[in-house]
């Protein structure tokens, strides 16, 4: 198994930690312990009760429970917990793929989506989304992608770096071509509950049928990114089996700690949706004044949910612009080259409360 660097997380681990702004983050304002289990009573005296040995490898009854009510239709012992979205789709690209199998995946996009498959040596082609065309996923293109060994598509919506929410009748055209070819969903969701306007939200790929697995995870909609809980939601007792039998070989089971608490926040979602969303559409307010200003630096395609944007850069390079400016004010920004994007865009996060200020910064940056 050959994995070549994960670009954007090497880049991170060079900046997140000694950086005063960061205003790439793709996770939502995080709190602390003692914020969230004051969000329920009694849950803080629960909390000094957890015991701290192995837990159930599928992860506990009460998480799986709270995390079976995001969806309409799915059972606890359809749900699956991992440590972080990160862990599933390591296990999900194992499960389901073996060398030599073709996969298509959503670009640009989180690398470990198409490089875990390439790891193993899979063929992946790229489901380009495009700025010129908001970037929106083109179906006809889809069809074309298509090949003989094809096993799986794999989806990111709401998506990481673009805020792209796929369309409900294109959601249901895609589901429709997943099955008729006997393919497999992967569908990353982890941004999902994050849609600007609620009625946008679609319907969870697992809850369409068992063609599909679900992604989620505690640290983006709901700013727990610490906690490193995520899960799937699957009907495919197959990939569910094969996936658990994985995970014997890499966590076993989860941290007793981050489940108690990922529970108390799954039962308080809604909470933290509102905390954040909140956040998000102030920050949004901000950005759209910022290249109402900027129009000649910047363009941006407004994202329609989630917790980012990916505008483009319109003097220079980009990564040289990122450079210069995170060492010389401060403020992080990320170049969309760590996504192997040629377009001169950067990631921008809208999930942070000091998102004012870092663009208070960035401007007098710019302005110098
Ligand atoms: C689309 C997407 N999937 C999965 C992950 C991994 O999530 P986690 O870091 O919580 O494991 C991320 C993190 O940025 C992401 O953006």
């Amino acid at each position: 198994m050959q994995l070549r660097p994960f670009k954007l997380e090497r880049y991170f681990a060079k900046y997140e930690f000694n950086t005063q702004y960061l205003l790439c983050s793709s996770d939502c304002e995080a709190m602390s312990v003692a914020d969230l289990l004051s969000l329920e009573e009694g849950a803080a005296e629960k909390f000094q009760g957890v015991w701290l040995g192995y837990t159930e490898s599928q992860g506990s009854p009460a998480l799986r429970k709270e995390i079976s009510k995001i969806y309409e239709t799915i059972q606890p012992e359809e749900i699956l917990v991992h440590t972080g979205a990160e862990e599933a789709i390591f296990l999900f690209m194992h499960a389901a793929l073996k060398a030599e199998d073709h996969i298509i995946v959503h670009t640009p996009c989180y690398q470990s989506l198409t490089d875990v498959a390439k790891s193993i040596g899979c063929d992946v082609s790229r489901w380009q989304a495009r700025e010129e065309n908001s970037w929106v996923l083109d179906l006809s293109e889809l069809r074309k992608l298509l090949q003989p060994n094809t096993k799986a598509i794999i989806v990111n919506t709401p998506h990481n770096p673009t805020g792209y929410l796929m369309p409900r009748a294109d959601y249901d055209a895609l589901h429709n071509f997943v099955q008729e070819n006997n393919l497999l969903l992967f569908s990353d969701e982890v941004y999902r509950e994050s849609e600007y306007d609620p009625a946008t939200c679609l319907p969870a790929a697992c809850d369409m049928g068992d063609h599909a697995v679900s992604l989620g995870v505690t640290s983006k909609t709901y700013g727990l990114a610490g906690l490193r809980i995520g899960w799937i939601a699957t009907k495919n007792k197959k990939i569910y089996e094969s996936m658990a039998s994985i995970k014997d070989y890499t966590t076993i089971c989860n941290s007793a700690p981050s489940e108690f608490l990922a529970e108390v926040a799954m039962r308080n979602r809604g909470k933290l949706v509102e905390r954040n969303l909140g956040i998000i559409k102030a920050n949004l307010t901000i950005m759209d004044e910022f290249f109402a200003r900027h129009s000649s630096l910047f363009t941006w395609v407004r994202p329609q949910a989630g917790s980012m944007a990916f505008p483009k850069f319109l003097e220079g390079n980009i990564e040289e612009f990122c450079d210069t400016l995170v060492r010389q004010a401060g403020v992080l920004l990320l170049p969309g080259t760590m996504y192997d994007d040629t377009g001169n865009h950067f990631r921008l996060g809208l999930g942070r409360k000091n998102l004012p200020q870092a663009v208070e910064r960035l401007e007098e940056y710019l302005k110098a």
